[in-house]
This record gives structure tokens, C-alpha cells and sequence, in this order.
């Protein structure tokens, strides 16, 4: 089913939520927080995601609380747990396993307190659990076609992607987490698109990084020595293992013209300055801060006490902001609005 995201029907909310009254009545306290739970703090991107978060929240005079799962499906269901015992007015949620939200959906559901899934993209089973159930986030297939179509641009204008001039593109892709659906999806979308573009691509071979840069190194590092000139393209789920594999290559003293082509996801900033210097030649971007903007008006929203009927997402309770696609030509504006 395809899915819009509704930007309107949230801008609106900030005027109309001031207006509104508190749900839980009189004898509770005037305090309302936020508790976000997060998969892991240690993820470059779902980093600076909340960075910008904490800085939507403190602009609408929201309190928030961050807890780190460290990547425990478990340790998240007892900080959840812990959250909503405190009293938590909303929750934000950054599943851990994306497959297995009942047991903090029902947690929630028992003290009313509505969810706002993020990043991590619970299956529409799930979601439909319960009205109050929301995700913000972004559509992985858009993000695997717009790098596809930027490492195709590249293909068609230089001949210097194909070295050995053999009419094939020979590729080494880098993935995410295995059942994430934003490495399933841009993996798939990434190479179909490159195809339908008219690149005969050809797969040397494979690493799953989990989004981690010196896990991305280390992949690299064996498959260069495996293939030690043949690759002309690496293609990553995300940018900091497509850094990763430019590490890789610089650790064993690859000058950049004997460097593949590399292409990452996100536009954090170390991807973005890498685009300027052109280590990468393209990114995708992952739009943090309007991910951010949009959680905060909800959860501003929320904590108003607007029920789902009020707010009004009208697309399945899902909602996705666009991709934007970063090259050497508009980096400039990304490294300065974005993210100054
Ligand atoms: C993706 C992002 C990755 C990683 C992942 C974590 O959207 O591109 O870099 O942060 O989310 O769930
Ligand atoms: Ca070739």
C-alpha cells in the first residue's frame, strides 16, 4: 500500500495543541516528558537524529528522557518499562527489533500512553495494533533508487567507472543490519534501479556492517585483498560504512585513482564533508532534522492530550519524510543549513 506522509495536518497542531486542555486531569503534575528509548547511541546517524530531537523538545518546553538500548530487545522492554512507571507522558521509540514491538505496544496500550515509533519501521500488523501508534521515518525504497540513480549518472558520464572496459560494472556492497528495512529495501532498489538505468552491474561480493564504520573497515579490508583491483563501485546502505571502505583503502595506501567509486546514505555530517572533498561521489539525505521536527510537534501534540481522531495523520498511522539527493554540485547547501 503506498503511504504519504502529512507535514500539514502536523504544522497546524503547535496552535491548536495550546488551546487544548490536559487529559489527565487536575491532580496530576504540570510536568509533561517525553521518554525516548533508543536501539543504540552508539549509531552515527540515530545520533545526530537525536541531537536534533533534544533540540525540537527543548524549544517546546518538553522534558525528555533518553534511554539506550545498547542493542537489547530486552533491555528495552525493562527501560520502557521503567519510562512509563515514571510517568512518561509519551513515549518514542527506536525498536531494537523492529519485528517485535508487543510487549512495549501492550506496556503502553494499559497506561494510555501513546507511541511514536522512529527509524526502525514496525510492520503494519504491529501499528495497527492500536490507534495511538505512530512512525516517523523515511521510505527505504526511495532511498536505494535515488543512490541508484546517482551511481548511474556517474556511470554514463565517465567512462572511468568502468576500468577494465569490459561493459560490466563490478560491485562490492556494504549492508546494514540483516533484517532492517533499510538495508533490505535500499540493497534490492539500489541494484534494480542501476539495471532498469541500462548498467550491466556485476557482484563480487558482499559485507553486512551493521551501519558501523570499523565493522564496514574490517569487511573491506578482506575483500580488497580478494579482490585487490577489480572493483570500480561500492555501493553502502549507509554512509559511515561507505567511510568505512574509503578507510579500508587508505589503511593500505590506495591512491584515489586506484580508489572504486563509493556512494553512501544519511548525509551525517562526516558523510557530507567526505562528498565535499569527494571521497564520496554522492550521498542520499536522511532528513534528521525534519524526522526530528515532525516528532516533536506530535509528541507536543500528544502530551496536549490529543487523541489519534484529533491529529489526524490520514496515512495508516505512518508518516515519511522525503530523501534528498546529495552531490559535489549541492553539498554546500546541506553542510550549511542542515547542519550548522
Ligand atoms: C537508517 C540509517 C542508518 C542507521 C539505521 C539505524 O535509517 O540510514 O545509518 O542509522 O537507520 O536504524
Ligand atoms: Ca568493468
Amino acid at each position: 500500500m503506498k503511504k504519504k506522509y502529512i507535514l500539514g495536518a502536523l504544522a497546524c497542531l503547535g496552535g491548536v495543541c495550546l488551546l487544548s486542555c490536559n487529559r489527565r486531569g487536575l491532580g496530576e503534575p504540570e510536568q509533561k516528558y517525553v521518554g525516548v528509548a533508543c536501539y543504540n547511541e552508539s549509531d552515527a546517524f540515530v545520533g545526530e537524529l537525536l541531537t536534533c530531537f533534544k533540540e525540537e523538545c527543548e524549544e517546546r518546553k518538553l522534558a525528555l528522557t533518553i534511554r539506550d538500548a545498547a542493542g537489547s530487545q530486552r533491555t528495552q522492554n525493562d527501560q520502557v518499562r521503567e519510562l512509563l512507571e515514571e510517568g512518561c507522558n509519551v513515549l518514542c521509540v527506536n525498536l531494537v527489533d523492529r519485528t517485535d514491538p508487543s510487549e512495549i505496544i501492550d506496556m503502553a496500550r494499559e497506561k494510555g500512553v501513546q507511541v511514536i515509533f522512529f527509524n526502525r519501521e514496525p510492520v503494519m500488523e504491529d501499528l495497527t495494533q492500536w490507534d495511538n501508534l505512530y512512525y516517523v521515518g523515511a521510505d527505504a525504497e526511495q532511498s536505494g533508487v535515488m543512490q541508484g540513480e546517482l551511481a548511474a549518472q556517474v556511470v554514463s558520464e565517465k567512462d572511468a567507472m568502468d576500468r577494465n572496459q569490459d561493459g560490466k560494472i563490478q560491485y562490492v556492497i556494504l549492508e546494514g543490519e540483516m533484517d532492517h528495512q533499510d538495508a533490505i529495501i535500499r540493497t534490492e532498489s539500489v541494484t534494480n534501479t542501476l539495471e532498469e538505468c541500462g548498467v550491466v552491474l556485476e557482484r563480487l561480493s558482499y559485507g553486512i556492517a551493521n551501519w558501523s564504520r570499523v565493522q564496514a573497515q574490517n569487511r573491506m579490508t578482506q575483500i580488497i585483498e580478494q579482490y585487490p583491483t577489480e572493483i570500480e563501485l561500492v555501493l553502502s546502505n549507509n554512509d559511515a560504512m561507505a567511510l568505512g571502505a574509503v578507510d579500508a583503502y587508505k589503511e593500505k595506501q590506495y591512491l584515489k585513482e586506484e580508489m572504486p567509486i563509493f556512494f553512501g546514505i544519511d548525509g551525517i555530517r562526516p558523510g557530507l564533508n567526505a562528498v565535499k572533498s569527494a571521497e564520496l561521489a554522492g550521498t542520499v539525505y536522511n532528513n534528521k532534522e525534519k524526522q526530528a521536527e515532525v516528532m516533536a510537534e506530535l509528541a507536543y501534540a500528544i502530551v496536549k492530550g490529543k487523541q489519534s481522531e484529533e491529529i489526524g495523520i490520514e496515512s495508516n498511522q505512518y508518516i515519511y519524510i522525503p530523501y534528498e539527493k546529495v552531490t559535489l554540485e549541492n553539498v554546500s547547501d546541506f553542510l550549511a543549513d542542515k547542519n550548522e
